[in-house]
């Protein structure tokens, strides 16, 4: 009787405390959000910017989201898409991620894909351009905040010709799949005008030597109007700079997507990127107000400007955190969690965010001017080609 009495008891008063208190502690446990970027090789400081970024975002508001603590498990992929692959693994299955984001390399992003489409884990690519995870190989478990490979090139290749007044161009992009992806979208947009591309070369990436290419680059001046590049990382600084100590800066103008001149990198290039005409979907000199708290936020934290990959990793972070606020914090729930990052719209440093019906940003284009202001060397805006989704078709 005494026991029967106890059991009641202890359904009646305890039980519930028990239940409360183990809910509270599921509530309390921390949202994980595992982070793939390089930090060694050509894109390590890519890497270490696209680090940055995120971070910032998450400081400023203390890491925590609906009462939840963030925490953040950052490794490095090295570029490398099998090191990529087993990193993504172990975030998921021993780390136990609700979520992947970060990625530089496109090797590295469509490396995953199977596995993140398999574990029905949601991938946010904050650089990684990979033209096809938004398209033909779209997944409703991949965001993309940074760009595709060849969107802001359509615009570019568009630009070129009707407002640049070019009409052929020698290409230089590294041989993989980010420089074939933008180079063709640049084709797109320019040849879709009449433009006429005369020649490709395209190195290895991580070329440190790139001399026996631009031998072959001087045949061509008087030929073609531009040499238009993609390089970035430490390619973006040595192509850049031999193409001035070869002498061909003043021989064959560049018209080069922006990553090869972006803020990480002109302060390398100095007075090799002077002039340099770009297009891109941010600079730091953007004069919004936005865009002004942000670069005074992130020089106050870092000691140096924002380029494009912490600008992309910033607004990655916040996407996810504004999602994570309208579901309250409950990301366990993955389809309201991708439902609502879905639905996110902000003003971000670059201009105003969102995603088109493929998961992927629809973005300005900024046309840039590599100046020298005092010491420093800025890209200033000219020009704009506005709302540039991935499938932009050039206008006649
Ligand atoms: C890419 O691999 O998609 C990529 C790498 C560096 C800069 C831009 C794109």
């Amino acid at each position: 009787m005494k026991k029967l009495l106890l059991i009641g008891m202890f359904v009646i008063f305890l039980y519930p405390l028990v239940i409360v208190s183990q809910g509270i502690a599921a509530a309390a446990e921390p949202i994980k959000i595992g982070y793939l970027a390089p930090y060694v090789g050509v894109y390590a400081k890519n890497g270490k910017d696209l680090t940055d970024g995120f971070k910032l975002y998450l400081d400023e508001i203390g890491y925590k989201v609906a009462g939840r603590e963030i925490v953040l498990i950052t490794e490095d992929d090295e570029m490398k898409p099998e090191v990529g692959t087993t990193k993504a693994r172990k975030l998921v299955e021993k780390d136990r991620v609700h979520m992947l984001a970060g990625i530089i390399h496109s090797g590295v992003a469509y490396a995953i894909k199977d596995y993140v489409n398999n574990n029905k884990m949601p991938l946010i690519l904050t650089n990684a351009g990979a033209a096809k995870l938004t398209a033909q190989d779209k997944s409703p478990y991949i965001f993309r905040v940074s760009f595709v490979n060849g969107q802001q090139d359509l615009a570019g290749g568009w630009y070129a010709y009707a407002k640049l007044g070019i009409r052929k161009v020698l290409m230089m992009f590294p041989d993989y799949s980010a420089g074939h992806e933008k180079a063709d979208g640049f084709k797109r947009g320019f040849k879709a005008m009449g433009g006429e591309i005369v020649a490709e070369i395209f190195p290895p990436l991580g070329t440190t030597d790139y001399g026996p290419y631009l031998a072959k680059v001087v045949d061509y001046a008087g030929k073609v109007d531009r040499v238009w590049m993609f390089f970035s990382g430490s390619d973006a600084v040595r192509s850049i700079v031999q193409y001035s100590e070869y002498g061909l800066k003043d021989k064959i103008k560049l018209f080069v997507i922006g990553d090869t001149v972006d803020e990480t990198f002109i302060s390398s290039q100095k007075d090799a990127a002077l002039g340099v005409e770009s297009y891109l979907h941010y600079t730091p000199t953007l004069d919004t107000p936005e865009n002004k708290r942000f670069v005074k936020a992130y020089t106050d934290k870092y000691r140096n400007e924002p380029g494009q990959f912490s600008e992309q990793a910033y607004i990655g972070a916040k996407a996810i955190v504004k999602a994570l606020e309208a579901i309250k914090g409950k990301v366990e729930d993955r389809d309201a969690f991708m439902k609502a990052l879905r639905d996110v719209k902000f003003e971000a440093p670059q201009g105003p965010f969102r995603f088109d019906n493929n998961q992927n940003v629809v973005q300005n284009v900024y046309i840039r001017r590599v100046e020298k202001k005092g010491e420093k060397y800025v890209n200033t805006v000219f020009d704009m080609v506005p709302d540039v989704d991935q499938f932009w078709t050039p206008k006649k």
